[in-house]
């Protein structure tokens, strides 16, 4: 259709007038927290696979080892062929890790959100969002078709405020949020909100997808979600709550229904991951560490969770300095809106457990060069 590839020309064209496009560059993750890009051996400071798993070796012969005996796919929804057992030991494992009741695996963290908030809100009911909250728990809020009010960032008192005013108004209320902020790096207030929704019988999911194995918080949310595809170097999503609320969205939500159950080998690389979290907590303080080493020396704040992230201001800017960090061999992807909001673009840094003090070292060196020119 010629009118549709024009509308397409025309979008692109002003994307790529605001520096705004986005291309797919095809990059080979290697061991050691590198990466080959057009044939350049290159180290990686924006990847999330933050504890180095997926090139573990207990880790990957456990993916293997599963798709060897079992297969590569999982042939169909979880109700229906798809549920493989290992489904089933990987959710009992993320509910002892999080100390709930029972948990429930989704096909990706995205899939996760946008199935749990719709099975449990609807349109008469009310939903308080973090503003800067992932896009995904944003996708679960539409779908929902609850009324959607955004709080401030971070910002307990502006919820309690908004809660006060409206919460009369509807039968059920969710409030949503990042534990660890994804292009901050930094947390929620989770007591104030824990508390906040106990007084006003409001329902508070939280996402630790940059959270889990990185940093341990207290968690007072009845409903703890989080990714597989992380520090878990799998892929997928879970949610950890009671039984009756895993019951039920085990028969209410849409995107578990009809979406394929993950694959053997993904699920076994997630419980082997979650395995080497729980034994290994020195690897897991890793990266966080060298967050606050290269914090430290260029004077940024403090990092919570192992991400820094360094505002630039402007696309052309944070794309400048993301191309001479390139030329000195460091990966770091430049973060522009609208994933994050105008004016606020950026370099989000990512430490991996596998990084050694003198790379991050060198990391610093050349994000002074690359600010400088
Ligand atoms: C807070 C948060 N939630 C969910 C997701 C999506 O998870 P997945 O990649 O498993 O779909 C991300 C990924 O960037 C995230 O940062």
């Amino acid at each position: 259709m010629r009118s549709l590839d024009l509308v397409a020309r025309q979008k692109l064209d002003i994307l790529e007038a605001r520096r705004l496009r986005r291309h797919l560059r095809s990059t080979r993750r290697l061991p050691g927290g590198v990466v080959n890009r057009d044939g350049h051996e290159l180290l990686d400071f924006c990847s999330n696979d933050l504890l180095s798993l997926s090139h573990d070796p207990q880790v990957v012969a456990a993916a293997v080892d599963a798709t060897r005996t079992f297969g590569t796919g999982s042939g169909a929804s979880r109700l229906v062929t798809g549920n493989h057992p290992l489904l089933r030991a990987l959710e009992q494992s993320l509910a002892r890790h999080h100390g709930t009741e029972d948990a429930l695996v989704f096909g990706s963290g995205y899939l996760m959100n946008a199935g749990v908030v719709p099975s449990l809100v609807g349109k008469d009911d009310l939903i308080l969002i973090d503003s800067l909250a992932h896009a995904c728990l944003y996708a679960g809020a539409q779908l929902s078709r609850a009324t959607v009010v955004r709080f401030n960032h971070n910002d307990a008192a502006h919820a309690a405020a908004e809660l006060a005013a409206r919460r009369a108004d509807h039968p059920r209320c969710m409030v949503l949020t990042d534990t660890v902020f994804s292009m901050d790096g930094d947390l929620a207030p989770l007591a104030e909100l824990g508390r906040l929704c106990a007084d006003h019988d409001a329902w508070l999911l939280t996402d630790d997808a940059h959270g889990l194995g990185i940093v341990s918080l207290d968690n007072p949310a009845p409903l703890k979600g989080g990714t597989l595809s992380k520090a878990l170097a799998a892929y997928g999503g879970y949610i950890c709550g009671t039984a009756v609320v895993m019951d039920l969205l085990r028969t209410r939500a849409r995107t578990l229904i009809y979406s394929t159950g993950l694959p053997p080998g993904v699920v076994a690389t997630a419980q082997a991951a979650l395995q080497r979290i729980e034994a290994d907590p020195a690897w897991c303080a890793r990266p966080n560490q060298l967050a606050r080493r290269f914090a430290a020396a260029l004077a940024l704040p403090t990092p919570a969770a192992g991400i820094v992230p360094l505002i630039v201001g402007t696309p052309e800017r944070a794309l400048a300095v993301s191309e001479g960090l390139l030329a000195d061999g460091f990966l770091v992807t430049a973060i522009r809106p609208p994933t994050v909001p105008e004016g606020t673009a950026r370099l989000r840094f990512t430490f991996q457990a596998a990084h050694t003090e003198a790379q991050v070292d060198a990391l610093t060196e050349a994000t002074r060069r690359a600010l400088r020119r």
